[in-house]
């Protein structure tokens, strides 16, 4: 089988520790189509960024991952494909709810709350990236978060609706599939225009914290590394990777 040309698999289980955990070591095994996803019910370890887990009541929510070989794309543009899936997240749920954004660098909110969260892991081999093991998880259908997240949301707790897992997850890839498309033609600047259109806080000054103390800025650009540049009030610029400043 050419992993990159027969039709993605679509493997559904019951229960896994983590559906990238499971969907890495499948691979070791027996090869995948790129495009192929692992999608469970519940986690026992699910794993979230920085170590932490995720939580999610077993059936619940959209547990899932996706295999791609993006072989051509460098891995100093690694941070497009966090891009394209917050987008193709967010578009989800535009389809069910208003006032989703995406909160840098691919955290998913409604309004001041994390309704999906995305755990990428990339493979580089040589200059490029051989393989992404790309996790999702969408809080749709649970009621109550009991872990110490900070501010949990789901679908089902801002429109008091119970939402198909199946009918998001076609949307999902749908979605996902174009922009992966749009990626493969390195049509990087439109993915970046829309995705700076997309972000939580994109307009206005607002309080951000760093080692050094808090301070007002506004979002001023994102690098193609996915360092995030923030331009305080009197016109200086700081450059932040992942984890190195937070919101207030
Ligand atoms: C985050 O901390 O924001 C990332 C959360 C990623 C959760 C998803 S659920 C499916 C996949 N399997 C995991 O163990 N984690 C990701």
């Amino acid at each position: 089988m050419n992993r990159n040309d027969a039709h993605p698999r679509l493997i559904c289980l019951d229960e896994t520790d983590s559906t990238n955990n499971y969907l890495r070591a499948y691979l070791k095994k027996e090869q995948l189509p790129e495009g192929s996803v692992v999608v469970a019910d519940y986690q026992t370890g699910g794993r979230g960024q920085t170590g932490n887990n995720w939580e999610s009541s077993p059936g619940m929510n959209l547990l899932f991952s996706i295999v791609l070989y993006p072989e051509q794309l460098l891995a100093n543009r690694q941070f497009v494909l966090s891009q394209i899936t917050s987008l193709a997240v967010k578009e989800t749920l535009d389809a069910y709810t208003d006032l989703i954004s995406i909160k840098w660098s691919n955290d998913i909110y409604r309004q001041n709350k994390k309704i999906s969260g995305i755990l990428i892991e990339n493979d580089v081999t040589g200059i490029t990236i051989s393989r992404s093991i790309i996790g999702i998880g969408i809080n749709l259908n649970q009621a109550l978060f009991e872990s110490d997240a900070p501010n949990p949301v789901s679908l089902t707790q801002v429109t008091g609706k119970t939402y198909d897992k199946q009918e998001a997850l076609n949307r999902f890839l749908r979605i996902f599939y174009a922009y992966y498309l749009l990626v493969l033609q390195e049509k990087f600047t439109e993915i970046k225009d829309t995705y700076m259109q997309a972000l939580y806080r994109k307009e206005g000054y607002h309080s951000f914290s760093d080692p050094a103390g808090s301070f007002s800025a506004r979002i001023y650009d994102i690098e193609t590394t996915g360092h995030l540049l923030l331009q305080l009030e009197n016109g200086e610029v700081r450059r932040y990777a992942f984890k190195e400043v937070s919101w207030e």
